[in-house]
């Protein structure tokens, strides 16, 4: 199948990212934390609990993505591998990416790797990428205002604020979210190894 994306391979320091496929939904359904943090403006079934609607919305999102791809607009969701396991998803988004060159992120890990950094390198993985051949020149990133570790992750690969947006969730209330970006002349152009993306360039709009 000429899908290019699927041997992408990022790496940087103890993680290495390459895209989910379809066999990883089980392992990552079972592993997926309750807080992993879904954009509150989606659906939620009534007949299911909060982790079956997070694992639904985990699957649903993978496929979204793929049936969806276009060089325009885009969403690529990683495995994030460390020690030989897969431990979370990072996901790379970009919207109108070939004009505005502005990516967006989010991400998840297993709460038993937590706090060690490897939220920071994940997002230096993806951000390499974005920063390095995507040739981005900015990276957004929101989380709620409470969500210290995402926030911490932003400010650490030096985004800046950028305001509080307000945004209505299925509930019908107002949640606020607080802004970050990080533009091409900060970011600190991390060594991140990046393999199999010269097939994947006019998947991104890109010159093959
Ligand atoms: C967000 C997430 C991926 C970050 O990964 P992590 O491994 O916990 O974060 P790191 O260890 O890389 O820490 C990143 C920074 O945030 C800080 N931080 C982490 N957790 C924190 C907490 N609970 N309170 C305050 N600061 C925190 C760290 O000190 C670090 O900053 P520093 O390098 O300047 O010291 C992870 O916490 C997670 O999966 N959270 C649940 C899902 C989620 O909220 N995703 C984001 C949705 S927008």
């Amino acid at each position: 199948m000429d899908w290019p994306l699927f041997d992408l391979r990022l790496r940087y320091r103890d993680v290495q990212l390459r895209a989910v496929r379809e066999a990883d939904l089980p392992h990552l359904c079972a592993v997926l934390p309750p807080d992993v943090g879904h954009d509150p403006r989606l659906p939620l079934f009534e007949h299911q609990t909060l982790l079956e609607n997070e694992r639904r919305l985990l699957c649903m999102g993978y496929w979204k993505a793929l049936g969806t791809w276009s060089p325009g607009s885009w969403e690529l969701h990683l495995a994030v591998e460390h020690d030989g396991a897969v431990i979370g998803v990072q996901t790379l988004e970009g919207e109108n990416f070939p004009a505005l060159r502005t990516v967006d992120s989010a991400s998840w890990l297993v709460p038993a790797v937590r706090g060690r950094g490897l939220g920071v390198q994940m997002r230096t993985a993806v951000l390499g990428l974005a920063f390095g051949p995507l040739q981005a020149v900015a990276a957004i990133s929101s989380a709620t205002l409470g969500n210290h570790a995402s926030l911490g992750v932003s400010r650490r690969l030096g985004y800046l604020d950028n305001g509080i947006s307000r945004i209505v969730d299925t509930g019908g209330d107002v949640a606020e979210l607080r802004n970050l970006r990080l533009t091409a002349d900060r970011w600190g152009g991390f060594d991140v190894t990046i393999d199999g993306f010269g097939a994947c360039r006019p998947w991104f709009g890109l010159a093959a």
